[in-house]
């Protein structure tokens, strides 16, 4: 049996660190917004064993790899013994902070648990989400959410009034940003380390009301504090979106995406266009619909 999934990914809205935790790990608060930027990936059922193949060559296709420790835990789990073929075409860029190789994870539990007729429950697939990596579970639903915890427990929310009919440009600029080293990093950044809770839900409210403006007020991203500093063209990115007409702009994640939110479509290629003019097109960029739905 055969089936091919399409695997998106997200940006934070708002990633606000609440402090370190005795088991190495953040406490946060985030919101996170699915993007419909996607890898495909396509599972074919054999006799035995995981097999993965990749489009990207400097991806690992062993067990380092997400995709296939989420087949590894999905098959001893659900205690099933035949095997698995399967094969990414990467589209979302590597360390980026868009959450692609979480959302591949996500996708691949979701696959295979379809694939062999449903063995585990919903919550089952969240535990074994988590227990990969903190920004899986989100990926197993298709909402916005609230993120809290290390980023593991989700809160699904309405697509946000006030992002309908907005588009998003992403721009990666060819390096990534890793994401254990902006975490250490923010031992020397107290402020952004020790942040008040409190502004998810703030953010959450305004993004709940139509006006988009209102809500960029309360975009934020703790790990600008050690990125920014160290890679100085996103904040030459930022600077620029700014002076031409973006809502909003921020780093997602650990970076190193950043993105600008604008009003419609045509002011997305607009913005697009005269980012080519500016930076060249040595980066990677997407512009896709916010929130079409809403
Ligand atoms: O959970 P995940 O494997 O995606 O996290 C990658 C790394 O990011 C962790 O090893 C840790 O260094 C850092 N991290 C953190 N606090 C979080 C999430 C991630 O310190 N809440």
């Amino acid at each position: 049996m055969r089936l091919e999934k399409q695997s998106p990914c997200k940006v934070n809205l708002l990633l606000n660190i609440l402090g370190k935790r005795t088991d190495g790990f953040h406490e946060l608060e985030t919101v996170m917004q699915p993007v419909p930027i996607y890898d495909l990936i396509t599972f074919e059922t054999c006799a035995n064993g995981i097999h993965l193949t990749s489009s990207d060559a400097r991806l690992p296709t062993d067990s380092k790899n997400l995709i296939y420790r989420a087949a590894e835990i999905f098959f001893a789990a659900a205690e099933i013994t035949s095997g698995i073929r399967i094969r990414l075409e990467k589209k979302i860029p590597l360390a980026a902070g868009l959450g692609g190789g979480s959302g591949n994870a996500a996708t691949t539990l979701l696959a295979l648990n379809e694939l062999f007729r449903f063995p585990l429950l919903k919550s089952e697939l969240e535990k074994l989400a988590a227990s990969i990596g903190s920004d899986i579970p989100f990926f197993l639903q298709p909402f916005p959410a609230l993120a809290t915890g290390r980023g593991e427990n989700i809160q699904p929310l309405e697509p946000f009034a006030a992002l309908s009919g907005c588009y998003i440009f992403i721009v990666h600029p060819g390096f990534g940003i890793s994401t254990p080293w902006a975490y250490q990093q923010l031992a020397n950044f107290p402020h952004a380390l020790n942040g008040q809770p409190g502004r998810a839900q703030k953010l959450i409210s305004l993004l709940q009301q139509n006006s988009a403006v209102e809500a960029a007020k309360g975009f934020y991203n703790s790990l600008e504090a050690p990125a920014l500093p160290k890679y100085p063209l996103l904040t030459l990115f930022q600077e620029f979106f700014r002076e031409n007409g973006a809502i909003a702009t921020l780093m997602s994640g650990s970076g190193s995406s950043t993105f600008a939110i604008v009003k419609n479509g045509q002011e997305a290629v607009i913005l697009q266009e005269k980012f080519n003019e500016k930076f060249g097109l040595t980066c990677w960029m997407a512009t896709v619909p916010l929130n079409e739905q809403a």
